[in-house]
């Protein structure tokens, strides 16, 4: 039983974090998608939206003989990883940018619990670019995110956009 956690902030969950964990469903028999609790930063969904909309998302996708979870997670990864039993951590590498930190990241986890191994994945080459931060920036200054977040995280960003600026849908219709 190969149990792996798959961390992040998932703010929004983007298509290729979704083509991250269907590459992961083929080398484990459990991933937990754990989104961080994050009190320094002004988030765009709350946790909770966040981790029900991954649900709904996780649905959709082959798992084969995976078994997905999402759960929320707070304070130190390899603490939460060891509570849970993992015996790896997931993590998407899209361009030799991203390298450098998440190196730093996993030689640090390592050497707080050298047990658990650190998985780097590449997404699709399509999804090489989409950041959560750039769809959101692109969002807010009104572009298309299409094709670049599952259906249902570009519907609620638009809900999400409403109803805290109705004039904006007003003056759309
Ligand atoms: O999606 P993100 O924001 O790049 O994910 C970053 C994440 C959640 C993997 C990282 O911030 C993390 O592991 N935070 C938990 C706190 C922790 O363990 N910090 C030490 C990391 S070496």
């Amino acid at each position: 039983m190969r149990r792996a956690i798959y961390p992040g902030s998932f703010d929004p969950v983007t298509n290729g974090h979704l083509d991250i964990i269907q590459r992961g469903c083929k080398l484990f028999d459990e991933i937990i998608i754990a989104v961080l609790i994050n009190h320094e930063k002004t988030p765009f969904f709350s946790v909770a939206e966040r981790c029900e909309i991954l649900r709904a998302i996780v649905t959709d996708i082959d798992q084969a003989e995976c078994t997905l979870t999402v759960e929320s997670f707070e304070g130190l990864l390899v603490q939460y990883a060891a509570d849970r039993q993992a015996h790896a951590i997931v993590r998407g590498i899209r361009a030799i940018s991203d390298y450098e930190y998440e190196l730093q990241m996993a030689l640090m986890n390592r050497r707080l619990q050298p047990q658990l191994e650190t998985v780097f994945m590449m997404p699709a080459e399509a999804y090489s670019y989409v950041s959560s931060r750039l769809v959101k920036e692109v969002f807010h200054l009104g572009g298309t995110i299409e094709g670049l977040v599952p259906g249902v995280v570009e519907e609620r960003m638009r809900a999400r956009s409403e109803a805290l600026n109705p004039k904006s849908k007003v003056q759309d219709s």
